[in-house]
């Protein structure tokens, strides 16, 4: 069964309340780790597939352990006509790692995701819950180094 299926075959069978669970874990432990899907998934009678399915739906999800700080970068389309993977290029020269990798001290994990709502300013990437518009290569320097 695709992602997709997954998520609608949960529609209107609890995929708020598994939802907001795995929200919840997220923000505890900064990743959702197959014993806490396996578990929720025998509290809500649901299979583990199903609950993967909605963990990985959702992009701001994890579920591997992630940096202290987690860099989303836009690859939708109107960041990529504005240049976003001189952003990606950029961001992964200056950790040292690839989108979907952790550096080894676990400051930054670096991802790729959809639209994060800030069009009009693109390229745009979100750290932690902060956007950040209109980026420049110079511009990523001066904002990664203030994230310790
Ligand atoms: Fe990049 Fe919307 S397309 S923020």
């Amino acid at each position: 069964m695709s992602k997709i299926q997954n998520k609608m075959s949960l529609e209107g069978r609890g995929e708020k309340e598994l939802l907001e669970l795995l929200i919840e874990e997220q923000d505890r432990f900064g990743y959702i780790s197959g014993e806490f899907m396996a578990e929720i998934a025998g509290a809500m009678g649901l299979s583990i597939s199903e609950v993967y399915g909605v963990t990985s739906f959702y992009s701001f999800l994890s579920i591997k352990p992630q940096g202290r700080h987690v860099i989303r970068i836009c690859k939708s389309v109107p960041c990529y006509l504005k240049n976003s993977d001189m952003i990606i290029e950029r961001v992964a020269k200056e950790l040292g790692i690839k989108p979907g990798e952790t550096t080894p001290d676990d400051r930054f994990s670096f991802e790729l995701t959809n639209c994060i709502g800030a069009c009009d300013q693109a390229p745009a990437i979100m750290i932690n819950n902060d956007v950040h518009v209109d980026l420049t290569a110079a511009k990523i320097s001066l904002i990664l180094k203030s994230y310790e």
